[in-house]
């Protein structure tokens, strides 16, 4: 194989691809996406510190880049001793990526593909390890990690490392009454007339945003774990249970989910972490809410638990369909107006 960086014509036509896929991949051929993912310090450094932590691991190895966009993580594991980086990416981002591992002076030891993993013949037949940032909005959206796991399969050598390895996801009730109110009752009154169709619409609609600490009032529940060693396809689509208890008197208005993710790290040390949960610092996957049907009046240790499935949607399977039900067990005084028990689904698009 040469060893020029080249980024050759794309193996994907993308033409052939569907116009979801081609507006997925189009949406990373603007700057502007790699500008906040590269700005989002949490995320970015730790696959800095997680590469740095294991040097030792990456000194002479072969590298996969999944999905290399500007070729932050491919510099990152050559600079650390990687052998050879292997960077692939559908958007057009890969020609601006060409020119920073030029400018950069790592032109022999990384080489950029473009199109889909799926569709590329990689130069090497196996790699030691596999790097990539795949996550999405309540982890899974943009179903990403497929083409991880497709990678790993077809390419990682057996007993070769994944970074990041371990990923899960957890939930908490919330309260957000006043910006729950102002969303859904907008409907009821717009310049006189009746808008509230349009209510069922909202609710079906997780939304991304930034939730303050304060305003979580349960536990949390850890909805479910991933090991990236060994989780298969089938197991992205799932049901998990949760049970959280109130904190104090208060209203939970929905539920807010984020995710935690864990890097491998050398025998005897502590593991690289983050989470993009509302007690840690802000990252641009910010937190996701659901909206509850009911609000729910809630005592000090006032019971929520439920069930959460999560599958790929039929249609467009970067989309998410969730569903959830849950019983609030409401103890002590007016135990049994407060109760509830309801359901709702959800699309994440
Ligand atoms: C979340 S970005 C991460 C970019 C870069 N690794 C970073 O950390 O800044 C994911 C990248 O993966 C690419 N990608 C997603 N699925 C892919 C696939 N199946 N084949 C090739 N590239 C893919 C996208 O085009 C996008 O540039």
């Amino acid at each position: 194989m040469s060893n020029k960086t080249t980024v050759t014509e794309s193996a994907t036509d993308k033409q052939t691809l569907s116009q979801t896929e081609q507006h997925y991949f189009n949406s990373y051929d603007h700057y502007g996406i790699h500008e906040e993912m590269l700005q989002d310090t949490v995320r970015t450094l730790s696959y800095r510190n997680a590469i740095m932590q294991n040097k030792d691991l990456f000194k002479d190895k072969i590298v996969l880049d999944v999905g290399c966009g500007t070729g932050i993580l491919s510099m990152f594991a050559a600079k650390n001793g990687a052998k050879h980086v292997i960077g692939v990416d559908m958007s057009s981002i890969i020609e601006m990526a060409n020119k920073l591992v030029k400018l950069n002076g790592f032109e022999d030891k990384i080489t950029l593909l473009r199109g889909k993993l799926e569709d590329i013949e990689l130069p090497f037949p196996k790699v030691d390890i596999i790097i990539s940032e795949w996550m999405g909005y309540f982890l899974l959206y943009e179903s990403m990690m497929d083409t991880v796991l497709y990678a790993r399969d077809k390419y990682l050598v057996e007993g070769g490392l994944i970074f990041p390895d371990k990923c899960s996801i957890h939930i908490a009730g919330l309260e957000d009454s006043q910006y729950k109110s102002e969303k859904i009752n907008y409907w009821e009154d717009v310049y006189g007339f009746d808008y509230t169709p349009f209510i069922p619409l909202i609710m079906r609609e997780p939304i991304v945003d930034i939730v303050e600490n304060v305003n979580v009032n349960t536990t949390r529940s850890q909805l479910i774990e991933f090991d990236l060693n060994t989780v298969k396809l089938s197991d992205l689509d799932f049901k998990a249970s949760f049970t959280i208890q109130a904190k104090r008197e208060d209203w939970i208005n929905g539920l807010i989910s984020w995710f935690d993710i864990e890097f491998p790290s050398p025998e005897g040390k502590k593991p690289i972490t983050f989470s993009t949960g509302p007690h840690a610092p802000y990252t641009h996957w910010k937190q996701t809410v659901f909206y509850l049907k009911d609000d729910l009046e809630c005592e000090k240790g006032d019971i929520l638990e439920g069930h959460l499935t999560c599958s790929p949607n039929k249609m467009n399977n970067r989309d998410l369909d969730i569903y959830l039900d849950y019983e609030f067990i409401a103890k002590g005084v007016d135990s049994e107006r407060r109760s509830k028990k309801n359901k709702n689904q959800y699309i994440m698009h």
